[in-house]
């Protein structure tokens, strides 16, 4: 058992419960509402995971209800959250939970991890929120804390690394390891937190962690060199024609499979080649309004994009056309192409 760890029991617990920030998720036991929360705020910060979260549990207040959720409403759900794969797999997960537990979410942490878009942060997550399981769950901001309490510089990113922080962790779980769990998520997200310097003066931790003892803290975690993002260009058209706008969908694999999309084409075409292209589809453009350019960035991909706004006198079929209520109420866009929406509905 790791000296430093083993000390974590008798202080975290007691700082959390005086000092950790009131969330919504943390008032339940619920493991349906915990996982949502889990999944919802990974890559996605607390304050913007709030409104989503209450919105999500208001439409879909049981394990079945997301199981029968169709697609497009779980989309319309998720629209801006980004990452959609994830509510897809959660719309999954739940669908196996009801064919094969009776509804009822698995205890067992093995059968947790089994399940759909459930990994091994995840699983220990809800385990030990929900269930009191001594299941660490071990992100990026776990990781940092434990490189600082222990002044590892093994980079965090490193194979094995969340592994052996895991087993280590485990070894020193006390019985109430719910709030154990969440303590070294908000000291992580908090105190210890990342992009800045740590605020070692407030930490409850200070008098065992290596990294304060010795100076280290604020150069850990240590963290392997990033690979650069890959640069696509692309074309997206705003379309109008008689106040309704040119929409598709998306095909069911790949970036943003089965979402809503502007008509797009890839590279950045010439005022004279985009008009072209409008032609070719069959719209017949009659003004061009603007071109602007936006950017988005995913985790390995940024897409930079010219948004051609154009008035069309002809509603081709090869599009949906959709007025500004339908797409408000039902058309998950997501926030890529919800960028050139916006400019549009604010003109
Ligand atoms: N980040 C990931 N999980 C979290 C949680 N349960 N509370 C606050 N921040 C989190």
């Amino acid at each position: 058992m790791d000296a430093i760890l083993s000390q974590l029991p008798d202080t975290l617990p007691q700082w959390y419960r005086s000092c950790a920030r009131d969330l919504p998720w943390r008032h339940t036991k619920d493991p349906y509402r915990i996982w949502v929360s889990e999944i919802m705020l990974q890559q996605t910060r607390v304050e913007a995971v709030k409104g989503y979260y209450a919105r999500f549990l208001s439409a879909l207040p049981t394990i079945a209800d997301l199981a029968r959720c169709d697609d497009d409403a779980l989309h319309k759900l998720w629209e801006g959250l980004g990452y959609y794969s994830r509510v897809r797999n959660l719309k999954k997960a739940a669908q196996v939970i009801v064919s094969e537990y009776g509804g009822v979410f698995p205890r067992e942490h093995s059968v947790c991890l089994s399940l759909p878009g459930i990994g091994p942060y995840t699983a220990g997550a809800i385990c030990s929120i929900a269930f009191d399981s001594p299941t660490p769950a071990v992100d990026g901001n776990v990781l940092r804390l434990v490189s600082r309490l222990t002044d590892d510089p093994t980079p965090i990113d490193a194979p094995g690394t969340k592994e052996k922080v895991t087993n280590m962790l485990a070894a020193v779980y006390p019985g109430e390891a719910g709030t154990f769990t969440q303590a070294l998520m908000e000291l992580g997200a908090t105190l210890c937190g990342p992009n800045r310097p740590p605020e070692c003066g407030l930490c409850p931790c200070s008098g065992f962690c290596l990294g304060f003892r010795r100076g280290t803290a604020q150069t850990l975690p240590v963290k392997k060199a990033k690979k650069e993002k890959r640069r696509e260009e692309k074309t997206v058209f705003i379309f109008r024609c008689q106040g309704a706008y040119a929409l598709g969908k998306r095909g069911d694999t790949g970036l943003l499979a089965g979402l809503w999309e502007f008509p797009n084409v890839p590279g950045r075409l010439e005022q004279g080649d985009a008009l072209r292209q409008a032609e070719e589809w069959g719209v017949e453009p009659t003004e061009l309004k603007k071109i602007i350019h936006r950017k988005h960035i995913f985790t390995h991909i940024i897409w930079e994009m010219e948004g051609v706004f154009l008035e069309v006198s002809r509603k081709d079929s090869r599009f949906v056309w959709l007025t500004p209520e339908e797409l408000e109420q039902s058309a998950a866009l997501p926030t890529a192409f919800r960028q050139f929406w916006e400019e549009e509905r604010h003109v």
